[in-house]
């Protein structure tokens, strides 16, 4: 692979915030402290829940990393960093969760596959990067298209990681063309997480290997499994790519894309959440709709699922005074 490799051993991952709870070795699953959710409205990068499917890849000469666009396209094309960069510089504040996310809850109703995530795997930041709009646009396919004329109409994003889960195959997933030619949709090739350059001192670089280094795809508003870290190649497919085959959609809020603090916010601001007094000085509160009015699920019960993803039902959370044990 040019530039990038994904080793098939974890003898070079990088070092991680000793503050974070490890739910799986190796590959690495790890996430913060609740109150690192609470504490910052953009999560730090260091407590940013990491969600790995094999070893980190290595990155030996960032300038031969390259991104091959091939597939369903009429001019198939080799796209270096510096192409990228060229392009106009974007950044987009975004949730990004993991569909595993509250597995732990679920899996107190019966057993279910997967890392068992607490509450955490879920966080807020500032991506900044190129439009995947404007990189498609650049290799000939229109803003807003759904079809190229060779009759690709998804987007596979390909990486290097070998992933025990793929038979040491790369992780990949896809999104609808419409969606990565919608510049509205804000589907980023991000290089900068936090307004941290990937690429930029060795300190910097260490840490931000677990995120992507040096480029990744952020979709907003799905679930972060589209996410690919890591890039290698994106492809233009007929069909949606069989990896990942749900599309968990998170409703859009008013901030853009879901960004974690305004729910919190939420909870003091406007009474959108049930009260019940449990001890005098502990209030037990939950959210259950948003502001289009749309009710989540009250019992994880009713959720239930053999993989334990999409665990939407309420979430209770004992509130003291002063403090809060979200
Ligand atoms: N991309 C690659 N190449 N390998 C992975 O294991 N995990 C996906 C996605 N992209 C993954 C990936 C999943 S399931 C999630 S939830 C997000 O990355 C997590 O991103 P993070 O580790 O930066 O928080």
């Amino acid at each position: 692979m040019p530039g990038i490799r994904g080793p098939s051993e974890y003898s070079q991952e990088p070092p991680r915030d000793p503050c974070l709870k490890v739910n799986a070795k190796e590959p690495f699953n790890a996430e913060p402290p609740r109150s690192a959710l609470v504490s910052s409205y953009v999560t730090p990068v260091h407590l940013f829940y990491k969600r790995n499917h094999g070893p980190i890849p290595i990155v030996d000469h960032i300038e031969n990393y390259s991104v091959a666009v091939t597939g369903l396209i009429d001019n198939p094309k080799m796209l270096f960093i510096k192409d990228i960069r060229s392009l106009p510089k974007y950044n987009v504040t975004a949730t990004l969760q993991c569909a595993g996310n509250r597995r732990t809850a679920m899996s107190k109703v019966r057993n279910v596959r997967g890392v068992g995530w607490d509450v955490s795997a879920i966080g807020n930041a500032v991506w900044g990067g190129a439009k995947l709009a404007d990189v498609l646009e650049l290799l000939g396919i229109p803003k807003l298209t759904g079809f190229t004329t060779l009759g690709g109409s998804h987007v596979e994003f390909v990486s290097v990681d070998r992933c025990k889960e793929e038979n040491g195959g790369p992780y990949k997933a896809s999104i609808p063309l419409s969606q990565a030619t919608n510049p509205d949709a804000d589907v980023l090739l991000a290089y900068e997480m936090n307004g941290e350059v990937l690429t930029c001192h060795h300190h910097q670089r260490i840490l931000n290997r677990d995120h992507g280094f040096p480029l990744r795809v952020v979709v907003p508003g799905v679930i972060g499994a589209r996410s690919v870290k890591w890039l290698d190649s994106i492809n233009l497919l007929a069909e949606e790519c069989q990896e990942i085959t749900k599309k968990e959609k998170v409703k859009e809020e008013k901030i853009k894309w879901n960004c974690i603090q305004a729910w919190i916010k939420e909870i003091t601001k406007k009474e959108k959440v049930k009260e019940e007094k449990i001890k005098w000085n502990c209030i037990q509160a939950w959210i259950k709709v948003d502001s289009a009015a749309n009710v989540q699920p009250e019992n994880v019960e009713s959720v239930w699922n053999l993989r334990g993803v999409l665990n939407t039902s309420w979430h209770r959370v004992l509130l003291r005074l002063g403090h809060s044990n979200l």
